[in-house]
């Protein structure tokens, strides 16, 4: 049933030029600059009179909260708030029925999240779900809500509902942009254009693996390692550092590269390597210089890189390429080395991947 993979986990990683390609299906007409997205349509009065979105979630799926917060402000401009389930529902949270409150959870079972749900609910906020198991509790309470379609997802470290839940919100932002008008309809036929090429990007993507191992092979004795990336790569920076913490139990952080200087910096020598996920994208040569610093202080560099990069790998010592593509999908390619990265490192360390101690795959006590 691991389909020839050893674990679970590598199963899923290699998956996901499907997932999201299933994920896509039926929702995008690319030619015509639409998103279709049935669970919430009768929805879309409501979405355009909104002032903000709140997302609630925990672990994994609240990183992709992260990534959807910066596609959703940058191309539907609505202000959105993503928080983590446990601390919003305790909270005594400012909630209207002018919001909509967004649940992600991949097995739609999560307690806190689930609590937090129906606390906005009772306060009359309109409430959808982004989940990937079908008929769970999450989707049961929600007003509306639209399925990941990853399919079963058996290792408890999340990869594939992961890039499904971003692939979500990423329509959802198009959806919302183009409900609102925010979005001119030949930007909407470009982006989504592209957006049907990731599947084929995913594929290329993985073609990373066996440098990636060979870099797992590098470092896997490391005790810490930090990762570092701006904007919408910062969340992906998270998800790596808990992919590796989660399966291997090497201490990781994730941080915004530019809060580097405000402390993780007094930590950096040769014995903690830094993952920089520094694609050719906006924040480019901020993150150049954030990399410079590292170098500068004996620090050991592994970068994620965008295919043809030149600059960035003149000064890493370690660079793993990816397919370049329009800055909203960065997210869905850069996190896959940093699961292989995860993967290989446990494997190594001859950890139980598909079961890391301690952890189950849904958490529904609080
Ligand atoms: O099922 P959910 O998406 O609600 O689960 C939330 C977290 O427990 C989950 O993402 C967890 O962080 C993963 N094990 C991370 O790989």
């Amino acid at each position: 049933e691991k389909g020839g993979y050893d674990h679970f986990m590598l199963k899923e990683i290699y998956e996901q030029a499907r997932s999201i390609r299933d994920c896509l299906r039926g929702r995008i007409y690319a030619e015509k600059g639409k998103v279709q997205l049935g669970g919430i349509k009768e929805y879309a009065d409501k979405i355009k009179n909104i002032d903000r979105i709140i997302i609630v979630a925990c672990g994994t799926s609240w990183h992709a909260g992260l990534v959807g917060e910066y596609l959703i402000e940058e191309y539907a401009r609505v202000s959105v708030e993503v928080e983590y389930a446990s601390e919003f529902r305790y909270r005594n949270p400012i909630i209207s029925e002018k919001d909509i409150v967004i649940a992600i959870s991949q097995s739609g079972e999560t307690a806190d999240t689930m609590a937090a749900l129906e606390l906005a609910k009772e306060k009359g906020a309109t409430i959808f779900g982004i989940c990937n198991v079908v008929g769970a509790s999450i989707p049961r309470i929600t007003h509306a809500g639209v399925y990941t379609h990853a399919g079963p997802e058996i290792g408890v470290a999340s990869t594939k509902a992961f890039t499904a839940q971003v692939t979500v919100l990423t329509l959802l932002a198009f959806y919302i942009a183009q409900v609102r008008g925010t979005m001119t309809k030949g930007k909407s036929i470009e982006y989504l254009t592209e957006l049907t090429q990731i599947p084929e990007l995913v594929e290329e993507t993985l073609k990373c693996n066996d440098e990636v191992e060979a870099i797992a092979g590098v470092f896997k004795d490391a005790s810490n390692c930090l990762f570092l990336g701006r904007g919408s790569s910062f969340p992906v920076a998270l998800e790596g550092a808990l992919k590796l913490k989660e399966i291997s139990y090497i201490h990781a952080e994730g941080y915004p590269a530019a809060e580097m200087k405000h402390g993780p910096i007094a930590l950096i020598d040769a014995d903690l390597p830094v993952v920089f996920i520094a694609t050719k994208n906006s924040s480019y040569e901020k993150v150049v210089s954030n990399i410079q610093e590292v170098k500068a202080r004996g620090g050991r560099v592994i970068a994620i890189v965008t295919e043809g990069d030149t600059e960035v790998k003149g000064m890493a010592d370690y660079v793993i390429e990816i397919p370049a593509t329009n800055d909203a999908f960065v997210p869905l390619l850069a996190t896959i080395p940093l699961q292989l990265l995860a993967y290989h490192i446990a494997v190594m360390r001859n950890c139980n991947v598909d079961q890391p101690r301690n952890l189950a795959k849904s958490v529904t006590v609080e």
